[in-house]
């Protein structure tokens, strides 16, 4: 967000999310994402930001002002339940920007570092953004986060205009190139790439058991989501409840989707495991 308003110059400050987003609990980030549960009781936001609805180009297009300097998005929408941005509207963005002169940021702060079976998600949707941020998986667990830029961009920023104290500490950042060069070596990607189609079958599978509470599979990679049928919708708080007795750990995520994100190094026997906790689970819910 800082370096899109500094590559952008004075006067160009704001900056276009999705609804829907999830972008962090920072002010700015909570004002950034597009969801309003997340700003309630923060208010009043810091201003600049604004929040054009899900895959409408043309809404998106109207919210542009001569002080819009980026659009920002996750290829692939975590939070709200794991909701791809189509090939075509990534494109479509990517298009608008190049047009209207803006920076496009991604958020890849969920869907980078291996999650969706490539390094970063964006990789795979077909569009490169300008900034991109990056966290989570990064040093697997270890705090911290990255921003990366297009050096045009990036040049932008002098030293000090960004850092933290701790920020590139020497113990996170062994880590993460540990995680870095495991991501990279022979094989890694391509595995999680064929663990996520396992998963997703698994999942679809499941879907068939129960058609009165899933309505069917959705992610890239593992990052996959079952999502629910409306009226079983009710029932996924308690759902995620019985799974964690049970010693799995899912999210209810968007308030319509059973998100599954394990670890990258799951095995398929591991999937097996919790497929069969889902359907003993599900299985309590019909009827229900
Ligand atoms: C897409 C995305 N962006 C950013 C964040 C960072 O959030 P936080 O500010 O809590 O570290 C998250 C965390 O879940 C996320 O999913």
């Amino acid at each position: 967000i800082k370096l899109a308003r500094k590559a952008s110059g004075p006067g160009r400050y704001e900056i276009i999310s999705l609804e829907g987003s999830f972008h962090g609990r920072t002010l700015a980030t909570v004002a950034a994402t597009g969801q309003q549960k997340f700003h309630k009781g923060f208010e009043p936001l810091p201003e600049g930001f604004r929040h054009a609805p899900f895959d409408d180009m043309a809404a998106l297009e109207n919210l542009i002002t001569d002080r819009t300097c980026a659009i920002l998005c996750e290829p692939l929408q975590g939070e709200s339940g794991v909701r791809p941005l189509g090939r075509e509207y990534l494109k479509a963005i990517r298009d608008l920007c190049d047009s209207r002169k803006l920076l496009l940021i991604f958020d890849e702060v969920q869907v980078g570092m291996g999650r969706t079976g490539t390094l970063f998600a964006y990789e795979q949707f077909g569009v490169t953004p300008d900034i991109m941020t990056s966290a989570k998986a990064l040093a697997n667990g270890l705090p911290i986060g990255a921003m990366l830029a297009r050096e045009e961009v990036a040049v932008a920023f002098d030293p000090g205009s960004h850092a933290s104290t701790f920020g590139g500490n020497p113990i996170v950042c062994a880590a993460a190139v540990v995680c870095v060069k495991t991501m990279l070596a022979e094989g890694f990607l391509a595995a999680v790439r064929e663990k996520g189609a396992y998963l997703a079958g698994c999942l679809a599978e499941i879907a068939r058991r129960y058609p009165t509470i899933a309505q069917g599979v959705r992610g890239v990679g593992l990052i996959q989501a079952l999502t629910l049928q409306p009226a079983a919708q009710v029932h996924g708080p308690a759902i995620i409840n019985r799974l964690f007795e049970k010693g799995v750990l899912l999210n209810f995520a968007g308030n319509s989707v059973l998100r599954c994100i394990p670890p990258l190094v799951v095995s398929k026997a591991e999937i097996d495991e919790f497929i069969a906790v889902l359907d003993k689970v599900l299985g309590e819910f019909v009827g229900a």
